[in-house]
């Protein structure tokens, strides 16, 4: 368990996967994010067995204080010689969004891989018409670095993607 202000992260359980599984399936909610088509009970069992096997991407659970599973994170890639990770969140539960849960889960996975992994780089990327996203990640000290041109097709139109990072020593300044 990793104690932030208003969330925790902790390991993922086998029992989590259905609620994940609802939420990947959620229109409202896979609009912010990669997958596009419904997945499957067993592709969601799948995924969560692939996790157990895969050292350099850490998952997390995002839960409230009071236990509630709200999202998932991820320090994705680690790359252990360039010290650099990507970073992934969403937080599933709608009725918590824009109440700063994601925003404090990325602030902690920030410790965990400036404190704990002794990370260098982490960047991320996020859809150009994802607003409240980028505000989130700026707000965690992301600066923009660039754009992926026309990267996602949604809704008929092509969108950038915007590329941030923050680096060690930016972090430490703002603690
Ligand atoms: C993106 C996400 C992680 C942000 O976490 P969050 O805790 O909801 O973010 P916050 O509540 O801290 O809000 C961040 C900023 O966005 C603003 N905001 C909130 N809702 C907004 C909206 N619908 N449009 C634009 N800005 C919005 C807030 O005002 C806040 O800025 P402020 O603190 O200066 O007022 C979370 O909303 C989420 O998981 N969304 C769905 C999936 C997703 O988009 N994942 C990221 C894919 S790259």
């Amino acid at each position: 368990m990793i104690e932030g202000e208003i969330i925790n992260l902790r390991a993922i359980e086998r029992e989590d996967v259905p609620t994940a599984h609802r939420w990947v399936n959620d229109p409202d909610v896979i609009h912010w994010l990669t997958m596009m088509i419904p997945i499957s009970t067993v592709e969601e069992e799948k995924w969560f067995e692939s996790t157990l096997d895969r050292p350099n991407d850490h998952h997390y659970a995002i839960e409230t204080k009071d236990g509630t599973y709200i999202g998932g994170l991820g320090i994705h890639a680690i790359d252990w010689s360039a010290r650099k990770a990507m970073l992934g969140i969403f937080i599933g539960e709608k009725e918590y969004w824009g109440k700063g849960h994601g925003t404090d889960a990325i602030k902690t996975a920030l410790k965990v891989a400036f404190d704990q992994l002794g990370l260098h780089r982490i960047w991320l990327f996020t859809y150009d018409f994802n607003e409240r996203a980028q505000k989130s990640y700026e707000k965690c000290g992301f600066k923009l670095e660039g754009r992926f041109r026309d990267d996602k097709y949604h809704e008929g139109k092509y969108h950038d993607s915007v590329v941030m990072s923050i680096l060690e020593d930016e972090w430490r300044e703002m603690q």
